[in-house]
């Protein structure tokens, strides 16, 4: 497949840039994948091995262009071999998009072609469910290969197993900043109560929380107030005076113009990419706020879905999430040991586990 190369007059210099891929990032492998009888038009990057066999979802969604869906896949893929690492798990990273609207484009014999691809890498590759795609997508994607995870014959919806791994998460950061006591009494702000905000607030108010949360739909504060009527609801938990604030809908929230408006003393939720880049962090630091790195206490989900490549039982599946505690306490130790961001220490893991692992083969990965 030919990729146009960059208008001259775009000057946005990525890492994704598609004329220079190799180049510019460390991914080992990205496919093209074109099917003219469904209209697929996919792309799967294998971002790194050196752990084990890659793992990420698929997304379907309606780019703009060719070179947005490359720029997001590299980007996507890389980010789940920090999450795999951080969870200690034998996996690498990787991801697949769909371009187009899955409203309109969607069919089970698209996502059948889809898996025909997948198939064809042999395992390097195991896919799963993301922004777009459902666990019924990924029946139809097992229909023409066994490396899939996460479909309804699976594990099912990880919304449960992400949701414990960010209170797990929570309650270690909590411990760190204010002693054994945790998040009891603590109030939390839960930002977004779908499949993941929703569990968590479970958690918290079992654990002894007050929660307040914020949802713009209406289905979803419906649902919750019928199963927690005395939950508080406010337009933004953002700015309110809670003692955690916990992203648990969209990426990018905190921005030099969100983070002073933070009352929060320690951010950790589910969101991906909740930092809009890494200055941020920064940001936090000055205002004396503790950030979990979301790669770090989201990773819930993916252990959940990758234990059915081990036939882990659900006790070790638990076991293995709750550990994701242990692993934001060593951070969040080793950050304030030698003065480092909790996003400085956690990459500085993941290489280490990655440097660690024995020299393999990558084709047997
Ligand atoms: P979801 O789509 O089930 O729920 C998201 C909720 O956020 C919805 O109720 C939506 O109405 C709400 N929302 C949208 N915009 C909002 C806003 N501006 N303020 C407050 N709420 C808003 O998604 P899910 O599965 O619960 O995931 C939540 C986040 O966690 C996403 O960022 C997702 O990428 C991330 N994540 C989810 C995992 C999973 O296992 N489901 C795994 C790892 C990360």
């Amino acid at each position: 497949m030919t990729i146009a190369p960059p208008a001259p007059h775009d000057t946005r210099a990525t890492a994704a840039d598609p004329v220079d891929v190799l180049g510019s990032s460390a991914h080992e492998q990205v496919i093209f994948c074109r099917d003219e009888a469904t209209g697929l038009r996919a792309i799967i990057a294998i971002h790194d091995t050196t752990l084990g066999p890659a793992l990420g979802g698929t997304r379907f969604y309606p780019y703009g262009s060719e070179r947005e869906a490359l720029a997001d896949v590299l980007r996507l893929s890389e980010g789940m071999t920090s999450k795999a690492a951080a969870a200690g798990l034998e996996l690498g990273g990787g991801k697949a998009v769909i371009i187009g609207d899955p409203a309109t484009l969607k069919t089970p014999d698209l996502m059948r072609a889809y898996g025909r691809f997948v198939d064809s890498l042999s395992g390097r590759y195991f896919t799963a469910a993301d922004v777009g795609t459902t666990a019924g997508d990924l029946d139809h994607v097992g229909e023409s290969t066994e490396y899939v995870v996460g479909s309804n014959r699976g594990s099912g919806d990880s919304g449960f197993s992400t949701a414990y791994g960010v209170f797990c998460s929570m309650r270690a950061a909590a411990e760190h900043l204010w002693g054994a006591a945790g998040l009891a009494g603590r109030h939390v702000g839960v930002e977004g109560v779908g499949k993941v905000g929703s569990h968590l607030v479970e958690l918290l108010l079992d654990a002894g929380a007050q929660v307040t949360v914020a949802d713009p739909s209406a289905t979803s504060i419906d649902r919750l107030r019928q199963a927690h009527p005395g939950v508080a609801v406010r337009s933004s938990v953002l700015d309110a005076d809670v003692d955690v604030y916990a992203p648990c809908a969209l990426g990018a929230t905190l921005t030099p113009a969100t983070v002073p408006q933070l009352k929060a003393a320690l951010v950790c939720g589910a969101a991906n990419n909740q930092l809009l880049d890494s200055s941020v962090a920064t940001l936090l630091r000055e205002r004396g706020i503790t950030w979990v790195p979301d790669f770090v206490a989201n990773a819930g989900g993916l252990i959940q879905v990758a234990s059915e490549i081990w036939e882990h039982t659900p006790e070790q599946v638990r076991a293995r999430i709750a550990a994701i505690g242990t692993t934001v306490r060593d951070i969040l130790d080793r950050a304030q040991t030698i003065g480092e961001l909790p996003g400085d220490v956690a990459d500085t893991i993941v290489q280490e586990r990655v440097d660690a692992a024995p020299a393999r083969d990558r084709r047997d990965a």
